[in-house]
């Protein structure tokens, strides 16, 4: 597949420099076409058959599969989520955590993952690396870390920055569970999350799906109550509701999913070319040098995820909607001064000149 052939597939990229995946990725035409022809399906031949079931169940095998390859572990360990929220609250819920536990996180994390760990009842205790070198980051997250956490919680690529956190080395120093919030890394940058207890997937963002869509890994689901159970996580049950659940990760199955959404991320996933990373990273490594060159303030340290971020004077907002109002979608962070670009595969070099001149009119 060529750039352009890539390209092409995203028909919003004819008008707009679509620097936004972090937030919500570009929709594949195949995307579209999918979850189309699953609705006129429906419409004609009716949801309720057993036909339209085995269908159904079908395409939940069939994504979860590749979206068990993508990162990497075995379809039997990965849940059907509708986003890495849920994933994070499918985890904390079934932790049962109590006062008495810690569970460590960063003060860069989206609130996706902080509002299910506050919500928990445990003491969260926040390491402090927003504005430290990346480097650093472990060490003031190990810092945190003592006898009573129960779990350390944190992206593998921080939303606000773009860094990579050293997930490997925090795993090899750390002796509780990892539940890693993969929203900013799953189709951005290779992931192996198979190393952990734990690890997220939003399909919306930078895997260009339906929304809401995504999965969850657990490693050892023996090990994590089914807080939070659905028709799918049992294979049978009582008038009082005990249930043997599924087996694997399958019992923490959330909630019944569209057939559009099913077959509309498989599209997507279908649909990316295998140089996805290394083109990504490249126009990253561009987006990020002409920046500098133009005199911004850039946070985002060199090679880390697909993610720039970088200080704005003044209200961030607004220069977002000025940029919006000129073709150039990117992100404001609430409440940091930062701007944000994403830069996924489909990024042009004309798309980074237009974000660089866009913000040298505002
Ligand atoms: C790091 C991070 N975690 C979680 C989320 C929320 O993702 P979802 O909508 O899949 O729950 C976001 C969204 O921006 C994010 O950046």
């Amino acid at each position: 597949m060529t750039f352009e052939e890539a390209r092409g597939a995203f028909p919003v990229l004819e008008r707009y420099a679509y620097l936004n995946a972090g937030s919500i990725g570009p929709l594949p035409r195949a995307t579209y076409d999918a979850i189309a022809a699953a609705e006129r399906d429906e419409l004609e031949h009716g949801r309720g058959t057993w036909r339209y079931v085995t269908r159904m169940l079908e395409a939940r095998d069939r994504l979860r599969a590749s979206l068990a390859s993508l990162v990497g572990v075995e379809p039997e360990l990965l849940s059907l989520t509708t986003s890495t929220s849920e994933g994070c609250r499918i985890v904390l819920a079934g932790l049962g955590l109590t006062a008495e536990d810690e569970v460590v996180t960063t003060d860069a994390e989206h609130f996706g993952l902080t509002g299910a760990l506050h919500a928990s009842g445990a003491r969260v205790r926040v390491a402090k690396v927003r504005d430290l070198p990346a480097d650093q980051a472990l060490d003031a997250i190990l810092v945190e870390v003592g006898p009573r956490t129960k779990l350390v919680g944190l992206s593998h690529v921080l939303w606000l920055t773009g860094h990579i956190v050293p997930l490997e080395e925090l795993r090899q120093a750390v002796a509780a569970p990892l539940l890693v919030d993969g929203a900013q890394s799953v189709g951005a940058i290779p992931v192996d999350a198979a190393a952990f207890d734990f690890y997220t997937v939003s399909g919306q963002k930078w895997l260009c799906g339906p929304a809401p869509t995504g999965a969850l890994y657990v490693k050892d689901p023996e090990r994590l109550a089914v807080a939070l159970p659905s028709y799918f996580s049992q294979t049978s049950y009582e008038p009082d509701g005990a249930f043997e659940p599924q087996s694997g990760a399958l019992r923490f199955d959330p909630a019944w999913i569209p057939v559009g959404f099913l077959d509309g991320l498989q599209a997507a996933i279908d649909g990316a070319p295998d140089w996805r990373y290394d083109r990504a990273r490249e126009v990253t490594d561009l987006c990020r040098r002409r920046l500098v060159e133009a005199g911004y303030d850039v946070v985002t340290e060199p090679g880390h995820g697909t993610l720039v971020s970088w200080r704005w004077p003044d209200e961030t907002k607004e220069a977002a909607q000025a940029l919006a109002d000129a073709g150039v979608l990117i992100r404001d962070l609430p409440g940091t001064g930062l701007l944000r670009a994403s830069c996924g595969y489909w990024t042009s070099e004309e798309d980074v000149e237009r974000l660089v001149t866009g913000l040298s009119a505002l």
